[in-house]
């Protein structure tokens, strides 16, 4: 299963992508993931990509294409992979195109989580991620067992620094000019599953599942 995930910031692909990869038994390859953690380790790529995601900016296509393409080079990608927040230009679109028919590999699904810009901007201001695993909770939707602990790593509960206001309307902004478009992209590749994300958690996961058991 090769699937690539779409939807605004805060639409709940992490939330969902975390699920699939359990049901599935495929890496879950998190573009915001890998570049948190080279934020967190002051590796070059951190501290080049930083500046672009502190304000709410997309990292230059350069950068994540290539280290996406070294990711999906490891060997537990052989048989599946699910990309989460990747691509997110056309061009990316494009080089992943390109890398998969380099590979004689195809996707199998691209699939649109759904969410209208208020909901989104409740989500987020009750967001809390944890500060060691990532793990993603909701002071509302999705409450840890114990307030401010994660429930997989003990870790602290903490939010995230391109969660304030500010930067979330301007990446809602870059979502609507630079990513959106992919929807038609893979809409003319009949890849396209759009998936209701305003409804609850579990009911958005089982509709994923139904969707992806027709496409495979
Ligand atoms: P990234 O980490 O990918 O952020 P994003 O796409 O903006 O998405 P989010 O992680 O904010 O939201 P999500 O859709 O995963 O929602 P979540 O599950 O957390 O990217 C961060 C930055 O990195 C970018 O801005 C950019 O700078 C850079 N970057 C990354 N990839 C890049 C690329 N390819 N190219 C260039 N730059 C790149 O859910 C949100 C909240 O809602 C949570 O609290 C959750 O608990 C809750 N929730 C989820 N689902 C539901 C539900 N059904 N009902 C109620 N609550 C829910």
């Amino acid at each position: 299963m090769r699937i690539v995930l779409l939807g605004p910031p805060g639409a709940g692909k992490g939330t969902q992508a975390s699920k699939i990869v359990g049901k599935f038994g495929i890496p879950h390859i998190s573009t915001g993931d890998i570049l948190r953690k080279a934020i967190a380790d002051e590796t070059l790529l951190g501290k080049q990509a930083g500046e672009y995601i502190k304000k709410g900016l997309l990292v230059p296509d350069d950068l994540v294409i290539a280290m996406v393409k070294s990711r999906l080079d490891m060997s537990d990608c052989e048989n599946g992979f699910l990309l989460d927040g990747f691509p997110r230009t056309v061009s990316q679109a494009e080089s992943l195109d390109e890398y998969m028919q380099k590979k004689g590999i195809q996707l199998d699904a691209a699939l649109n989580i759904e969410v209208d810009k208020d909901m989104l901007i409740e989500r987020f201001t009750g967001r809390r991620v944890c500060e060691q695993c990532g793990a993603t909770y909701n002071v509302k939707f999705s409450l840890p067992k114990e307030p401010g602990v994660c429930d997989k790593c003990k870790g602290k509960l903490i939010i995230r620094e391109d969660d304030k206001l500010e930067t979330v309307k301007k990446r809602l902004e870059v979502y609507e000019t630079s990513t959106a478009p992919l929807i038609d992209y893979y809409k003319r590749k009949n890849l396209l599953v759009n998936i209701d994300g305003s409804r609850s958690i579990d009911d958005v996961f089982k509709d994923i599942v139904d969707q992806l058991k027709k496409v495979n």
